[in-house]
């Protein structure tokens, strides 16, 4: 069975625009999030506009920072430090990766935990990594409720994790270990990785290589759930090879149409909760 990422965003896109609805009353303005982009790569231009597209979707404000590729680390970091300090920005976002030479630890690390809706500061992973979860990063966040859709009990489940990133493979250990699944991470320097696939009930895969995952590495009646997203001869693909991968899996998610949209759906959500706690705060 398909799990399609772009229906469970759309059910929790629906209950954000709601709650917008009940925060702008309240509060007498609407959750506002902020997107810093640096450098013309197309593939970031895309996130940011459908960002941004889904703020407008939502009813909330957006802020949009635009930089050229070169301009001094300094200026992005006064920005953030501006926005930080700004009470009507719930959320600030840098969009990732950055051009080559920015140092994105030092550039990220000036976002205050309470508008990092990525979820990518270190307190915020840490809060993960003592199951006292506060802000979670995006898509690995979406990853789990794709798989609370399918209501099968995640305890127990032997769980791989192809990828050890920062903003996705590392947390979805996490999230996978907090819903007591046995986790496995791989990564590049694996040894006979099949040994580990071939043995997870629950496979998510977020490496960057088309149509790396074959049928061979998949047990039969596994989740599969396919984070990459690779463009070949123009057209998107996932990391696992869908067609034969399909035949094996009792639940897989495609691409597109699987864990892109949740990521934005989720990165909304975390907008809406951070200007909800920065309302409760004062
Ligand atoms: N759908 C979405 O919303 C969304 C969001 C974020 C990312 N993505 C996609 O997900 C994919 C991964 O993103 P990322 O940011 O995590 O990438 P990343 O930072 O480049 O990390 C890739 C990870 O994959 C591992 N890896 C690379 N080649 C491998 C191989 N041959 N065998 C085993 N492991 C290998 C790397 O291992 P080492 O650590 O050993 O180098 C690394 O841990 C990309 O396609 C990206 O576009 C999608």
């Amino acid at each position: 069975m398909l799990i399609l990422g772009k229906e469970v965003a759309a059910k929790t896109l629906e209950k954000i625009t709601e709650n917008t609805i009940e925060f702008e009353k309240k509060y007498s303005r609407k959750p506002t999030l902020a997107v810093i982009i640096v450098g013309d790569d197309p593939a970031s231009q895309t996130y940011v506009k459908n960002k941004i597209n889904g703020c407008k979707q939502v009813g909330f404000n957006s802020l949009s920072y635009e930089y050229e590729n070169g301009t001094p680390e300094d200026e992005i970091v006064a920005k953030i430090k501006e926005l930080a300090d700004d009470r009507n920005v719930d959320g600030i976002l840098v969009q990732l990766p950055l051009p080559k030479g920015y140092n994105e630890q030092r550039i990220l690390a000036n976002i205050p935990d309470s508008k990092d809706v990525d979820g990518f500061n270190a307190s915020n992973i840490g809060c993960l990594c003592l199951n006292r979860p506060r802000t979670v990063s995006c898509t690995p966040l979406g990853v789990m409720h794709m798989l609370e859709s399918t209501g099968i009990d995640l305890a127990g489940k032997n769980a791989v994790v192809l990828g050890r990133s920062n903003t996705v493979g590392k947390p979805m250990a996490m999230l996978l270990l907090n819903a007591n699944c046995t986790v496995t991470v791989c990564h590049s320097k694996t040894v006979n990785m099949s040994q580990f696939t071939k043995n997870a009930d629950i496979l998510v895969v977020a490496i960057g290589k088309p149509k790396f995952v074959t049928a061979d590495m998949v047990k039969d009646g596994a989740i599969v759930i396919d984070v990459g997203i690779n463009r070949v001869d123009g057209k998107l693909c996932g990391d696992v090879d869908f067609e034969n991968v399909e035949k094996k899996a009792s639940y897989i998610s495609p691409v597109p149409g699987g864990v892109g949209p949740m990521t934005i759906s989720m990165l909304l959500y975390n907008t809406l909760m951070s200007a909800i706690a920065r309302e409760n705060e004062q």
